[in-house]
């Protein structure tokens, strides 16, 4: 009879420990880089698709050095590649049937890690985005979607080298003001979801003109950039829940410098 209540009572411990852990994962805080604390803001992640993703890279100060080399190395480069737009940048909004596909898809497929080593320790800091896996044959499609406009824009022939996302970014996730890579010539960014959000979040441009300004997207809206002549960046750490944003990159087709 002893052995049948000391066996009842581990199973009860063992279901008690289950529990408590579930529960522990459901309310996981987002917004901080280890377990929760009294100053941090809990978030329920309760959804499935959105698992917990802990922040993996250390967040730099600004007088850090890599930092400064980074902004130092990004100026020089906004000045001394050629431009092709007055301004450099533009809002627009999406065709209707890529803003459709791309709120289709990203309310479906489940959410992985990025872990982008070389860019994002001294670009980032905050929560990382996860990546929203779109199949390669949708990528295709939406570069063929798009090119026309940023030729048309950009007033010359391009051909396409990269496309990032869709990443979804969360509460506190930021971005220091940076140029793209060389090859990184004409983009656009896509705003594909906005939820939880307590004030809009900024994406930063310098333009050509060199005045700093913000500009704010819904989600269907579409900013086309000058991505390695504009500085640009979301330097605010982001308010909302969840932000979530595609990324397309084009080079002039005739530039020989580029392959
Ligand atoms: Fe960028």
């Amino acid at each position: 009879m002893i052995y049948i209540i000391l066996l009842l009572v581990l199973v009860l411990i063992i279901i008690y420990g289950i529990y408590t852990s579930y529960s522990y994962f459901q309310n996981t805080c987002l917004n901080c880089t280890s377990n929760c604390t009294s100053n941090c803001t809990s978030i329920k992640n309760t959804d499935p698709l959105r698992p917990h993703h802990p922040q993996w890279y250390k967040n730099l100060p600004e007088n850090d050095a890599q930092v400064q080399q980074f902004y130092k190395e990004s100026e020089k480069f906004a000045l001394t590649t050629p431009k092709y737009t007055v301004l450099g940048y533009k809002k627009i909004k999406m065709p209707l049937e890529v803003f459709d596909y791309l709120k289709k898809v990203c309310s479906k497929q489940s959410r992985i890690k990025e872990n982008h080593k070389n860019i994002f320790p001294r670009s980032s800091s905050g929560l990382p985005p996860y990546i929203i896996p779109i199949d390669e044959t949708k990528k295709i499609w939406l570069e063929e979607q798009l090119k026309p406009i940023m030729e048309k824009w950009a007033n010359l022939p391009l051909t396409h080298i990269a496309t990032y996302g869709p990443r979804e970014y969360r509460k506190t996730s930021a971005l220091r003001m940076h140029v793209d890579q060389e090859t990184h010539i004409i983009s656009c960014i896509l705003n594909i979801s906005q939820e939880g959000c307590k004030k809009p979040w900024a994406l930063r441009v310098k333009g050509h003109d060199r005045i700093t300004k913000d500009i704010f997207m819904e989600p269907g809206d579409m900013v086309l950039y000058e991505s390695r002549t504009v500085m640009h960046g979301r330097p605010d750490p982001c308010p909302c829940d969840y932000y979530v944003n595609i990324f397309m990159h084009w080079y002039p087709t005739d530039d020989q410098t580029i392959r």
